[in-house]
């Protein structure tokens, strides 16, 4: 493992001052990845762990589609990154509100200073001693206009020499949806620049397998996952996202979220920073307010995460993150088996965590996110979803969100079972599951509609390939992952075990 040492530029005295606050400051991370019992458990470093990997892994993954990139093997054979690709002036200056490419119809001006702490403005990047990224946007359904805001404001707000391509996965498979499709929309995208590309699937694979998709395509040395409703916030999104990723190799890095007004799309703050993503009691992705000071119950406090720098957190919402593609595919990706969406993101970060990795949230990388509730007149945009989250949200109504031609045909159905995959996969001798399946099913023993999705596991490939990668990476459980993750970051158990509190989510 490496650590980033702080560029110095002697500029004044002042700067001088700066810069040693801030070099204390970044011992933030090595500080927390030192103490936590993954780095007991693997002495060896990254590098050699990567070279072994490698070599049991290698032809498994080249099947996948794994191949070892440029950008990082040469970091590798250098042995450290000794010269950090950033560095902090004394001013916020226009390079954090530039747009990079001018004129384009659907990028507005943002107020940019509104939601940053003055520092993420005051870092300076050099953008040729940072990878490269591809930018994978699944969409279905989306409503006018609002792909085109996504990739546009990607296009304007991100470096061209860091940006190797956005691949488009466009999921609109089903027949119905097909038909809403805006065609001159997607042509007009293409024609916005030659790195845009668009993968079309002909049946409704859902999120996992059109990022797999879009993985696979993908030729940078890092993976972006963005949702086809966004709009990025700064210049300097990327760059802050691909620090900690360069910093230590098995990282998420989550960006944080504002909101997206639904009716008149205006750009506002959406729950707040200094968040960690926790699960709810029906393993619902969640936001915890971090609980400054408190202790974790063990008589150690839980740490403040700053609003600069990025901080350990259990989960992280579902899209809007960064990974190294190398990394994705020696984790084997995501669970091809699982429809639609919702599951994967958890079953993604306790992968991340369980295979010794870790997951961050980066305060100085933000995006609006337009949740997607309201707008049922138009037809074109079902406020589909599930009562769950929109009673949590205080959001919405509850819809109906059908998905023909799958053995799981309905959003509850097929997000319980991508549950369920998950559960089995990780939790299979702990508390968590017995409380899980009793909360939902009334019993730890699951009726039989239920119980062939946990059966099906046994012969299904995707369940399978997780199976030989979680083993091959010698991958702890979720009894881990409760101690040492949820416990140390959040404070607190997963919702069902026996020592959490009755305790409400955001
Ligand atoms: C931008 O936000 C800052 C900080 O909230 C505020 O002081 C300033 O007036 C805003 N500028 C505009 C043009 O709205
Ligand atoms: C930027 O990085 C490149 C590649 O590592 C290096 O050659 C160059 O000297 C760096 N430039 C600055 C201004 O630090
Ligand atoms: C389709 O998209 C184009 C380009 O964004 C837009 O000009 C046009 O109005 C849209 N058509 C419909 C029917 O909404
Ligand atoms: C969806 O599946 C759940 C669980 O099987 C069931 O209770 C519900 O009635 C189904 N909804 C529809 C619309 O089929």
């Amino acid at each position: 493992m490496f650590s980033l040492p702080m560029r110095r530029r002697q500029r004044s005295a002042n700067n001088e001052e700066t810069l040693a606050r801030g070099l204390q400051e970044h011992q933030f991370t090595g500080e927390l990845t030192s103490k936590s019992s993954m780095n007991k458990r693997l002495p060896i470093s990254w590098t050699m762990r990567a070279i072994l990997l490698q070599i049991v892994f290698g032809t498994f993954m080249a099947f996948l589609g794994w191949s070892s990139r440029d950008w990082f093997a040469a970091q590798t054979r250098k042995g450290t990154f000794e010269d950090p690709p950033w560095w902090l002036e004394d001013t916020v200056d226009d390079f954090f509100s530039r747009v990079y490419v001018p004129h384009l119809p659907a990028v507005r001006q943002l107020n940019v200073s509104a939601y940053f702490t003055g520092m993420c403005g005051r870092y300076r990047f050099n953008e040729s001693a940072m990878p490269l990224a591809s930018v994978i946007v699944t969409t279905q359904n989306e409503q006018n206009g609002m792909l085109t805001l996504t990739v546009q404001s990607i296009i304007a707000r991100t470096p061209p020499s860091l940006l190797k391509e956005i691949i488009i996965i466009d999921d609109n498979g089903q027949a119905q949806h097909r038909a809403l499709l805006n065609e001159t929309e997607f042509e007009q995208i293409k024609l916005v620049s030659p790195k845009v590309k668009i993968i079309t699937n002909y049946e409704r694979e859902g999120v996992a397998r059109c990022r797999m998709r879009g993985s696979r395509a993908a030729t940078g040395d890092v993976l972006v996952f963005v949702d086809s409703h966004v709009e990025m916030l700064s210049a300097t999104w990327l760059q802050h996202l691909l620090l900690p990723i360069i910093e230590r190799p098995n990282t998420v890095a989550a960006q944080t979220l504002d909101i997206i007004n639904d009716i008149d799309w205006t750009y506002g703050p959406g729950s707040g920073d200094l968040l960690y993503g926790v699960i709810s009691d029906k393993f619902w992705f969640s936001y915890q307010r971090s609980r400054f000071g408190e202790s974790d119950g063990n008589g150690i406090e839980v740490e403040k995460p700053g609003r600069r720098l990025p901080y350990e957190t259990p989960f992280a919402a579902g899209s809007l993150f960064a990974v190294r593609r190398d990394v994705f595919w020696q984790m084997g990706g995501y669970d091809e088996g699982m429809y639609v969406w919702g599951g994967e993101n958890t079953d993604f970060a306790i992968k991340i965590w369980c295979c010794g990795g870790r997951v961050v949230m980066v305060p100085c990388s933000r995006v609006g996110h337009m949740y997607r509730i309201h707008l049922k007149e138009t037809g074109r945009w079902p406020p589909d979803l599930p009562q769950e989250l929109t009673d949590r949200l205080g959001l919405g109504k509850p819809g109906q969100y059908v998905v023909e031609g799958n053995a799981a045909d309905n959003f509850t159905k097929i997000t319980v079972r991508n549950n369920i995959r998950v559960m089995e996969r990780w939790a299979k001798h702990s508390d968590a599951r017995t409380g899980y399946y009793k909360k939902l099913f009334g019993s730890k023993i699951l009726p039989p509609e239920w119980k062939q999705f946990v059966d099906e596991m046994e012969t299904d490939t995707y369940a399978r390939t997780q199976k030989t990668v979680i083993q091959g990476n010698g991958c702890k459980d979720f009894n881990w992952f409760d101690k040492h993750v949820m416990v140390k970051l959040a404070g607190v158990h997963h919702p069902w075990h026996p020592d959490t509190p009755g305790k409400t989510w955001i």
